[in-house]
């Protein structure tokens, strides 16, 4: 009895879990959704407690500011609450785009997103390339359409902007009465009920009236008959053109389910909560290079997905944010670290609830603890009870912008070496190496990453360098099953191949066309944009 009471209670734990990252452009809401989903969490108590990264999105290289607002970005990395029984995780994602990379791992940490687009602009540039991301793992995706007390869009041409851009079919759960200055609320098409908009940031509660039918000339008095007339239009319109409503399909990262709302005044969030705990996944099973773990297993395992240095020198410590895919997680216990085969034990776990941090002493799947680190980890390292498995899903990202490192002090060489290998573990940049010479060429998918890299090497390792720009866009894996067009295009292209971290052979394209043209002279090779490929070049 006892036991089945433990096992119960595990799957409670496991169950009652969402973890998820709320992803957009830069200022279409982000910072504001999630901290108006803590204020309804109850994890917070007055708006403005959540630091937006605004230093980071600042199109600023003034690298002191960042670093000061990383401090921030640490609390908040990971930002837990309790919601209807429900314990409701959100791993903060940077918004400046110079640190994608490092929302794209976090991406392969959650089991869902929702996707904020601003009304007025719709999709745009980090939109379209976070969702790509999202698609390679078929994550779950809810779309909030956000600012609706702003003069956008037509919701209709939305809509279609959304599955042409991004790839996904939608359906609207919520439909908009009116936008900008004639907003008049939304219309919760399941339901029923209809929510009507008053322009008060500090108003929590939203007047809701449930409405028995469209057709009820109550919903005339209320929002006027033009308003009232529209609506039924529309919502004939939705209910002829979309596709029913299907978790299944939702939860294969097929269909998008879409709200609309104003997040600042706090207007459709609470909706928008509410059926995100009820429909969005709970923790998922995940692969490792073996077999797929499921979250139910009774022994714990975990992956590491971003790390974060302490950039204070007198602190040299790191935090390794570790999910954890199944079991339990116990403070100081002994778990193996896979890669260095070696046991590790961890005496301070720290939980993170909204801005506190705290020491804690288990941990379940879904969940994310912060590990210290004085150099054990890399990203994408896994951690288990034993058992000799990695997790796969946590590649690397073809970079766009390359330089070469270049050592402005002899004399601390070995400092540069080893600085350029630790921070590029972290996940700061990749490093590749090209022969003849072994040329240390950096990639990264923003300039910023420069200036973090020559900081943090000066301040930490005491090592000067300084980098000279390389004329190529894309850098791209690349296998093939037949050795000889493997050693032709070697041969020829040598001046233009590089060694990632791991001894795999990269191409480094000048140009998205040259790549192309690549591609298409040698179509017996296969090119990649991430570093988690089949080798099938042995
Ligand atoms: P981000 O994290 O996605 O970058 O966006 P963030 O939440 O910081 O929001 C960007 C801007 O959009 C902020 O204005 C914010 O107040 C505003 N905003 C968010 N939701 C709504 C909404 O529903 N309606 C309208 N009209 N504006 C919204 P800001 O002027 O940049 O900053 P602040 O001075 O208001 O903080």
């Amino acid at each position: 009895m006892f036991i089945f009471f433990i096992l119960f209670m595990d799957i409670q734990n496991i169950s009652k879990r969402r973890t998820f990252g709320i992803i957009s452009h830069p200022d279409a809401g982000k910072t504001t959704l999630t901290e108006k989903f803590l204020l309804f969490g109850g994890a917070i108590q007055i708006a403005g407690a959540v630091k937006s990264n605004k230093a980071t999105r600042a199109a600023t290289s003034d690298f002191m500011e960042i670093e000061k607002q990383r401090g921030i970005s640490v609390a908040s990395s990971v930002m837990g609450f309790d919601y209807n029984d429900y314990k409701v995780n959100i791993l903060d994602t940077p918004g400046h785009k110079d640190f994608a990379e490092d929302t794209y791992r976090t991406l392969t940490a959650v089991d869902s997103v929702i996707l904020v687009v601003d009304c007025v602009k719709g999709v745009e540039d980090q939109t379209r390339k976070l969702m790509e991301v999202c698609r390679m793992r078929n994550t779950p995706v809810i779309v909030f359409i956000n600012k609706m007390d702003r003069e956008g869009q037509d919701p209709f041409d939305l809509l279609d902007e959304i599955e042409k851009e991004l790839n996904i079919h939608t359906r609207p759960l919520s439909w908009p009465i009116g936008i900008g200055s004639s907003f008049k609320g939304v219309y919760n098409l399941y339901e029923k009920k209809l929510q009507l908009f008053s322009a008060d940031k500090r108003k929590i509660a939203n007047d809701v009236l449930a409405i028995k039918s469209l057709d009820s000339k109550e919903l005339d008095e209320i929002i006027g008959e033009k308003a009232a007339n529209k609506l039924r239009d529309d919502a004939e319109l939705v209910e002829g053109v979309y596709e029913p409503f299907n978790r299944d399909l939702y939860l294969e990262g097929y269909l998008a389910p879409v709200f609309f709302g104003s997040a600042i005044n706090n207007f459709g969030v609470q909706e928008l909560l509410d059926t995100f705990v009820q429909i969005a996944p709970e923790p998922r099973s995940r692969e490792s290079e073996t077999r797929e773990v499921k979250p139910e297993e009774k022994k714990f395992t975990g992956f590491i997905f971003k790390i974060h240095a302490n950039l204070d020198p007198n602190h040299r410590d790191r935090i390794a944010f570790c999910r954890i895919v199944s079991g339990k997680f116990e403070r100081n216990k002994f778990y193996q670290h896979t890669r260095l085969d070696k046991k590790i034990r961890f005496s301070s776990p720290t939980s993170f609830m909204a801005n506190d941090k705290s020491v804690i002493d288990e941990a379940y799947p879904g969940d994310v603890v912060g590990l210290y680190d004085t150099g054990n980890f890399k990203i994408g390292d896994t951690l288990t009870e034993g058992e000799m498995i990695n997790f796969k899903g946590i590649p690397s990202f073809s970079p766009e912008i390359f330089k070469e490192l270049e050592n402005k002090d002899p004399l601390k060489t070995k400092q540069l070496e080893k600085g350029i290998m630790q921070l590029t573990d972290e996940g700061v940049a990749q490093l590749f190496i090209q022969q003849p010479g072994n040329i240390k060429i950096i990639g990264t998918v923003g300039d910023l990453q420069f200036d973090v890299i020559q900081f943090r090497l000066l301040h930490e390792y005491g090592a000067s360098c300084s980098f000279r720009p390389l004329n190529y866009e894309k850098a791209c894996w690349f296998t093939s099953k037949d050795k000889k067009a493997l050693e032709r295009f070697t041969n020829l292209k040598k001046h233009s191949i590089a060694m990632d971290k791991e001894g795999r052979p990269v191409f480094l394209a000048d140009s998205l066309w040259a790549l192309k043209i690549n591609q298409d002279n040698f179509p017996e090779l296969s090119f990649h944009t991430t570093s988690e490929f089949k080798t099938d070049n042995q």
